[in-house]
Formats: structure tokens, sequence, C-alpha cells
């Protein structure tokens, strides 16, 4: 039996990883500077990652949500600390299309209402709800599409203030990324996020804010949107959350109550994705991987608009898109096959780094030669 082409694959074999790392069936190292899409977070195979997963895989690896799981519960008392929502409760799940898929509904169930106001560029998962707020038609199969989802310019204030004057009280809630991802890293303005706050509060709407690329700390605080200051009543999380291990949860407001049936899944939860998701808070705190972020970002951001043939950058933390100047298109290629180096990219010509939070600076000082080293042959080539 084949696979069900749906991938543009890159020829290489991954068969090992460590840290900021992989290697191919040849035996050949990769500096991953895409985390795999901002999924690895504490670091390929992180040995305390490796082993609560390997303890709990020996203490019981299954059962299901009609039980106390006491795993559960401890992952949303650490939740509670590292994201700073005290109150919050948490719905876990498996992957970010599942996790705004609940995040959508439960805006809905809460209101009773059935409009969604998402914004142009975004991408908020491939499930029935989620892919139809995202701005994609492409990967929107017929019957996923709607009327409920009215489509808004992203970051224009006066837009978003005149859809919800016209039908505030059709409105049951707005999902937005803190930073755009897919898009090509595209931040959410913090008067945006400040009247989307002050808007649903007024018309009695659900604030959901997409976390599951820009989350779990990657732009360097715990999610992005809190650069803004003001809470959203859902966070949607995933990616980063299990450093590959597959999750993906809901922070919810206290204002919204829960009732038995509501929400239900088989799989989220799972005693070894729950072991994960320790694992990864437990290693951002001891290691402090938000200042990391923060830091490291800063320097590679600062070093980057530096290099000759960069022609912008932009992002927060470890979540950073580069254009390059005209005639530098292959950039990714030459660094893939020449200097062994994964990154990301967004279309038409967006480069997206997403590494691990705790790459190192020596790390990032080999991907920042590389590119020079690239521009330069590639430069020269065209000459
Ligand atoms: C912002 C955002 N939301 C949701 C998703 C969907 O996540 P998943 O692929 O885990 O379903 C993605 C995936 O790229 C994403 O970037």
């Amino acid at each position: 039996m084949s696979l069900f082409q749906v991938y543009p694959l890159q020829p290489i074999a991954i068969t090992k990883a460590l840290g900021s790392h992989v290697w191919d069936d040849k035996g050949t190292a990769y500096l991953d500077m895409y985390g795999g899409h901002a999924v690895i977070s504490i670091g390929h195979t992180h040995p305390h990652w490796v082993k609560r997963i390997e303890d709990q895989l020996h203490a019981m690896a299954f059962y299901s949500n009609s039980v106390i799981m006491p795993i559960q519960e401890e992952l949303a008392a650490a939740l509670n600390k590292m994201s700073g929502k005290q109150d919050y409760q948490l719905f876990l799940c498996n992957s970010g299309a599942e996790a705004n898929e609940n995040a959508l509904k439960l805006a809905s169930f809460h209101t009773g209402r059935k409009k969604i106001i998402a914004f142009s560029k975004a991408f908020h998962g491939r499930t029935s709800l989620a892919v139809a707020a995202t701005d994609n038609p492409s990967i929107i199969a017929p019957v996923n599409e709607t009327d409920n989802i009215i489509f808004l310019p992203f970051n224009d204030v006066e837009a978003l203030t005149a859809c919800f004057s016209k039908q505030g009280d059709e409105i049951a809630g707005v999902i937005i990324e803190g930073i755009q991802g897919v898009a090509g890293i595209y931040e959410a303005t913090t008067i945006f996020l400040q009247t989307i706050r002050a808007l649903c509060d007024k018309h009695g709407a659900v604030y959901i804010a997409d976390s599951v690329q820009c989350g779990y700390g990657r732009s360097g605080k715990f999610f992005a949107h809190d650069y803004a200051g003001v809470n959203a009543d859902i966070y949607s999380m995933a990616k980063g959350m299990g450093n590959g291990f597959p999750i993906g949860g809901i922070l919810i407001a206290p204002s919204i109550k829960a009732k038995f049936g509501l929400l239900g899944t088989t799989f989220g939860g799972n005693p070894l994705a729950c072991a994960a998701a320790l694992a990864v808070l437990e290693v951002m705190k001891k290691d402090n991987l938000m200042k990391a972020a923060t830091e490291n970002g800063k320097y590679l951001m600062e070093a980057l608009s530096n290099i000759k043939g960069v022609k912008s950058v932009r992002g927060k933390g470890l979540m950073i898109g580069f254009e390059m100047e005209t005639g530098l298109e292959d950039i990714r290629k030459v660094l893939l096959n020449d200097y062994k180096i994964f990154t990301g990219e967004a279309k038409p010509n967006v480069i997206r780094l997403l590494p691990s939070l705790s790459i190192s600076i020596a790390e990032i000082d080999l991907f920042l030669k590389a590119l020079i080293e690239a521009v330069f042959q590639i430069s020269n080539k065209t000459v």
C-alpha cells in the first residue's frame, strides 16, 4: 500500500534527533531551524521528556476519560502556574485543529450564537469549523463551506468595530493568532487585540486566542497575545505543548461554565501525552526557556537584519520570518542541500525560523554563517 501523497516531500529520511539537530538514514546531521514546524519546544528527544514518557508508559498508558486522571490535574495546575491564567479550566485534545474546533464550538454553546469573526490570511487547522475560519479556499471542501464565518482584514480596528456595530448580537466569538504563522509571521497589534477584548466584552462574545503556533513560550511570553496586556476567554494550544508527542488543549476562562457532555474525546488527555506536556513545562521552567527565547530571538533578528540580501525581518522571540531580495529565491534549497539546515517557508517568499526554544547561541551562529555563505554562493553564481 502506498501513502496518500498530500505532502511535497524532501527526499530525506530522518531517523534520529537530539536537541536542535536531526540525522538522516545515512548519518548526515542537519541543524533544525524549523523545529518540525514549531513543534520542538525543549529540544528533540530531551532526556527528561523521554524519561517522563517512559516512566508513564510503564505505569499506565491509557484509560478512558470516565475516571479520575491525576496526571491531567497535575498538568492543569502546572499550566495555571506557567501561563499565569490562574483560574482557567483545561480541556485536553490531540491537535491544534481540534483545539480550535472545540474553542469555536464552546464559544457558540456559551453564547447561543452562530457567527465567528476570523481574519485575512488566518490559519486555524483543517477540521470542519477550524478550516472554515481559515482564509484559504483551496483547503475548504464544499461540505465545510458555511456563511457563519465573517472574514475581516487583519489588524483593521475600524472594520472590526463596524462589524460589531452592525451585527454584534449575532457574534459568538472572534478567533485570532497572536502572531500569524502560516501567513508569514505577522503580529497582531496591541491596539487590535485590546479592541477585540473591549468589543467582545461589550457585545457578550468570546475572544479566542489561537496560540497553537505562537504559544507555549515561543514568542518569549507564554502566549504571544499576552503582549497586548489583556486576557482572552479561550487559548488554544498544541504544537510546542508536547515537544512532538501529540497533544492539544484549550484554557477556558472561569466565566465559561462546563456541563457534562458539552465536549468530549477518547484520546484527549491520555497519560502519555500529559507526561510529555508536563516534561515540557518542567524543562521550560528549569532552563528558563521563555527568557532564552526572548534573548536569543533578539540576537538572531538583529543579526539577520544586518545580513546582505535580507530585505526584511519580523517576529518575536523564536518565531521569526524574513524575506530575501530578488535573485535569492533559492536560499532555502541551498541551505538545506549544501549547508544541511532545515528552515520553514511561507508563500510566496518568506523564510520562517521556528527552532527549539533551547537552541544555543553557537547553533544560531552556525545558521547565520551558513546564510551569509549561501547568499555569497548564489550571488556569485548569478554574476
Ligand atoms: C495557528 C495554527 N492553528 C492551528 C493549526 C492546526 O494545528 P494541527 O496541525 O495540529 O491541527 C496550526 C498548524 O499549523 C496553526 O499554525
